[in-house]
């Protein structure tokens, strides 16, 4: 079993996919073990994205994450990283696959509606990072 950090990031909150995204995470047998909405603090999202400081699109992508609500998720599963990427799809819309998250809800990789974790080390410094532990199940 393993454990992963997703997002609704707030492009899908505000349109309205929280329950449609969750329940494709329900289907999928993945169990939810941590599930919360909150508005991210500038530290928290600047945090989050450390390792994308450099990068020009990084004022753009706090700016993003911290304007609106998002859900938090954590899911366990068997290999639910990278099953969760799966379902999630490419960065970039334009090249994600046919049936995935952001293929068949999102144009563009500034707001592609969902995240998640990319390695263990980062699915466990991104649930310590929104979670407390004992917000989330054992
Ligand atoms: S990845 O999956 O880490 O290889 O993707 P990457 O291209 O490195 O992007 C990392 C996160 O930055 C977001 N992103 C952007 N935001 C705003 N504007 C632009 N141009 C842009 N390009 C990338 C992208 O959605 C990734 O967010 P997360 O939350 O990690 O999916």
């Amino acid at each position: 079993m393993e454990r992963t950090f997703a997002m609704i990031k707030p492009d899908g909150v505000r349109r309205g996919l929280t329950a449609d995204i969750l329940a494709r995470i329900q289907r999928k047998g993945y169990r939810l073990v941590g599930l919360k909405q909150m508005v991210i603090s500038r530290e928290t999202a600047e945090n989050h994205y450390a390792e994308h400081k450099e990068r020009p699109f990084f004022g753009e992508l706090v700016e993003f994450i911290t304007g609106g609500p998002v859900v938090a998720i954590a899911l366990e599963g068997e290999n639910a990283i990278l099953g969760w990427r799966g379902m999630m799809g490419a960065t970039n819309p334009a090249n994600a696959a046919p049936g995935s998250i952001r293929a068949d809800f999102a144009t563009t990789t500034g707001e592609n509606v969902t995240h998640g974790s990319d390695s263990p080390e980062s699915a466990q410094r991104e649930l310590g990072l929104f979670f407390k532990a004992e917000e989330l199940l054992k």
